[in-house]
C-alpha cells in the first residue's frame, strides 16, 4: 500500500511511499526537488546523490515533468513547503518518463485557447484541481442538504417530447424517426414527481443551444431541481437561501486549501453565509438600475461611475509602469536576472491592461443599459452586475412580468406579474437560480400555453396534474457551473466542469 499525500499528518516521521506525477522541477548539483502531485494533494520530495548514490541519482536526473513515479522516503513535517510535508527519499521507482510536457509553464503563460485545446491534460494543473474538487464538495452538499431535508433525488428524461423553457435554444434529436429535444429542463417531470413524493429534487445534464459564446452560457450543464408541494413562492424562497447558506458553508469548511490556491476572497465567502439575502421586488429593482431607488445609501449608477474612475486612474499608473521598466531594460544597465523578472513584468502588466481597457470600453454601455432600464424589460447581464453591485450578498429579485417568463408561473392575481424569483449572485456574477410557484389553474395554463405556441397534445399529461390533486406548489433550478464559478470567482464557466461543451467547442 501507498500512502495519500492528503493522510500525511498520520505518517510524520514514519517511512512511507507516495505515488505521483512530477509537477515540478528543481535541481542544485547534488539534490533534485521535485514537487509531486498524486491527485489528493501536492507534496515536496527530495532526492539527494548522498542517500540514493549517484546511479539512481542520474536516474532521477531523467525524471522531466509530468513524468510518473512511486518514491520511498521519511516522511517530515516542514511547515516551510507547500501542503506542509517534504518526503526524504530513499529509493524510488519510475513508472513512464515523460515526452516533452506542452503544459508545463504558468497557466497565465500558455493561452486560453491553448489550454481548452488540451483540456483533458489542463486538468492536471493545481488551478483546475482545486476547482473541480470545489465543484466535488458542493454536489455533495446539495445532496446532504435536500436529503436532510427529507427531499427524495428523483431523476427526469433527458430525451423529452415538448420545450420547458421557450423553443429558441432546443436541441433536436432523431429519436426512433420521430423529432424529440435534449431536456432543457426537468422541472415539468419533477412538478409530476412531487406530487407523488411531496419533496423532490433532479440532479442531471441540461441542454441548451446557446448559439454565443459568453462566460455564463455552456451548451450542456447540469442543473438541480427542487419541487415542493404545498409551497408557495414565499417558502421557495426560504428554502433557497437555506440552501445557497448551506452549500457555500460547506465549501468553507472542506475546500480551505483548493480555495487558498485559487486565491479566492473568503470573507466574500462568509457575507453569503452570515448576512441575510435581500428580497427585492422587480419594480423595485427597475428602479435601483436607473439609479432612481439607493440601497443603504448605495446609488448603482454612481457605483458604477466611481468603478470606472478608479480603471481610469488603474490604467494611467500601469501605462506608466510599463514605460518605466521598459526604460531600464532599453537602459542595458540591469543584470541578467533582473533583465528577465521585468521582462515578464511588463507582459503581466500588459495583460492587465488589455482587461482593464476591456471594462473602460464596457462600463459606460452598462451605464447607459441601466439608466434606459424600461420596466417590463428581462434583465440582461450587464443590468444584473450594476443591479448586484449594490449588495453584498446574494439577491432575490421577485415578481416578474409575464410577458419575460415561462408558461408555467403562477400568475399574481390583477397584475401582469407572476410569482417567481431569480436569485443572483454578488461581484457581478448574476443570475444562478430561476424558480417560481407554478399555476395550478388548468384555465389560465391552457391560455398561457397558447401564448407561448404549446399544443394541449403534448402537454396532455401535464395538465393531468391539475385535474388530479392540484395543489399550490414551487421550485427553483440551480445551475451547477454558475454556482461553481461564482464560488471560485472565476471568470468563465467554461473552467467549471471537466469537459465544457459550448458554442464552438465539442473536443477534446
Ligand atoms: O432560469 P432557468 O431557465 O430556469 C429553469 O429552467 C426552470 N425550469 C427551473 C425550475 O424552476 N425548476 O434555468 C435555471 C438555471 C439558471 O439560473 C442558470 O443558473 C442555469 O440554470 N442555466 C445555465 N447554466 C449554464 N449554461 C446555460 N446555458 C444555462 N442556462 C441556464
Ligand atoms: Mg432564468
Amino acid at each position: 500500500m501507498h500512502q495519500y499525500i492528503s493522510e500525511f499528518s498520520a505518517h510524520v516521521g514514519k517511512t512511507i511511499t507516495a505515488k505521483g506525477w512530477i509537477y515540478n522541477i528543481r535541481k542544485s548539483k547534488t539534490n533534485l526537488f521535485f514537487e509531486l502531485r498524486d491527485g489528493s494533494g501536492f507534496c515536496q520530495v527530495v532526492v539527494s546523490a548522498e542517500k540514493v548514490g549517484e546511479a539512481a541519482f542520474a536516474q532521477a536526473e531523467q525524471l522531466t515533468i509530468e513524468s510518473a513515479a512511486a518514491f520511498v522516503g521519511t516522511l517530515i513535517a516542514d511547515e516551510r513547503q507547500k501542503g506542509g510535508f517534504e518526503i526524504q527519499a530513499d529509493s524510488f521507482e519510475i513508472y513512464q518518463i515523460a515526452e516533452n510536457y506542452p503544459l508545463a509553464q504558468r497557466e497565465k503563460d500558455l493561452g486560453i485557447s491553448f489550454l481548452q485545446d488540451k483540456r483533458h491534460l489542463w486538468l492536471r494543473k493545481e488551478r483546475q484541481w482545486a476547482i473541480m474538487r470545489v465543484r466535488n464538495q458542493i454536489i455533495m452538499g446539495i445532496h446532504d442538504f435536500f436529503q436532510a431535508k427529507g427531499f427524495v433525488q428523483m431523476d427526469a428524461p433527458l430525451f423529452t417530447g415538448n420545450s420547458c423553457e421557450g423553443t429558441t435554444d432546443l436541441f433536436e434529436t432523431d429519436f426512433f424517426g420521430k423529432p424529440a429535444y435534449l431536456s432543457q429542463s426537468g422541472q415539468l417531470y419533477g412538478e409530476a414527481m412531487a406530487m407523488a413524493q411531496g419533496k423532490i429534487y433532479t440532479f442531471g445534464p441540461t441542454f441548451r443551444s446557446e448559439k454565443s459564446d459568453t462566460p455564463r452560457h455552456l451548451a450542456e450543464f447540469w442543473m438541480i431541481e427542487p419541487e415542493m408541494a404545498f409551497y408557495e413562492n414565499e417558502d421557495n424562497m426560504e428554502l433557497m437561501e437555506q440552501f445557497i447558506k448551506s452549500v457555500i458553508g460547506r465549501v468553507l469548511e472542506r475546500c480551505q486549501t483548493e480555495l487558498k490556491a485559487l486565491e479566492r476572497d473568503l470573507s466574500k465567502l462568509e457575507t453569503v453565509v452570515n448576512r441575510p439575502f435581500a428580497k427585492v421586488l422587480y419594480t423595485d429593482a427597475v428602479k435601483i438600475l436607473r439609479g432612481e431607488l439607493e440601497v443603504e445609501g448605495k446609488n448603482a449608477l454612481k457605483i458604477q461611475q466611481a468603478d470606472l474612475e478608479n480603471i481610469q486612474r488603474l490604467i494611467q499608473e500601469k501605462t506608466a509602469e510599463i514605460a518605466t521598466r521598459e526604460a531600464a531594460v532599453k537602459s542595458g544597465t540591469l543584470k541578467k536576472g533582473e533583465k528577465a523578472f521585468y521582462e515578464g513584468k511588463i507582459i503581466s502588466l500588459q495583460g492587465e491592461l488589455v482587461d482593464l481597457n476591456e471594462k473602460l470600453q464596457n462600463i459606460p454601455k452598462w451605464i447607459e443599459s441601466a439608466k434606459n432600464f424600461q420596466y417590463g424589460e428581462d434583465l440582461g447581464s450587464s443590468d444584473e452586475t450594476v443591479l448586484t453591485r449594490t449588495f453584498d450578498a446574494p439577491v432575490m429579485v421577485y415578481n416578474w412580468p409575464a410577458s419575460v417568463k415561462s408558461f408555467y408561473m403562477k400568475e399574481l392575481k390583477g397584475t401582469d406579474l407572476v410569482k417567481n424569483v431569480d436569485l443572483l449572485a454578488p461581484e457581478g456574477y448574476g443570475e444562478i437560480i430561476g424558480g417560481s410557484e407554478r399555476e395550478t389553474d388548468i384555465n389560465v395554463l391552457l391560455r398561457k400555453m397558447k401564448e407561448h405556441n404549446l399544443t394541449e397534445a403534448e402537454l396532455e399529461w401535464y395538465l393531468d396534474l391539475r385535474r388530479f390533486g392540484s395543489v399550490p406548489h414551487s421550485g427553483f433550478g440551480l445551475g451547477l457551473e454558475r454556482l461553481v464559478r461564482w464560488t471560485c470567482n472565476l471568470p468563465h464557466v467554461r473552467e467549471t466542469i471537466p469537459f465544457p461543451r459550448r458554442y464552438g467547442r465539442l473536443f477534446p
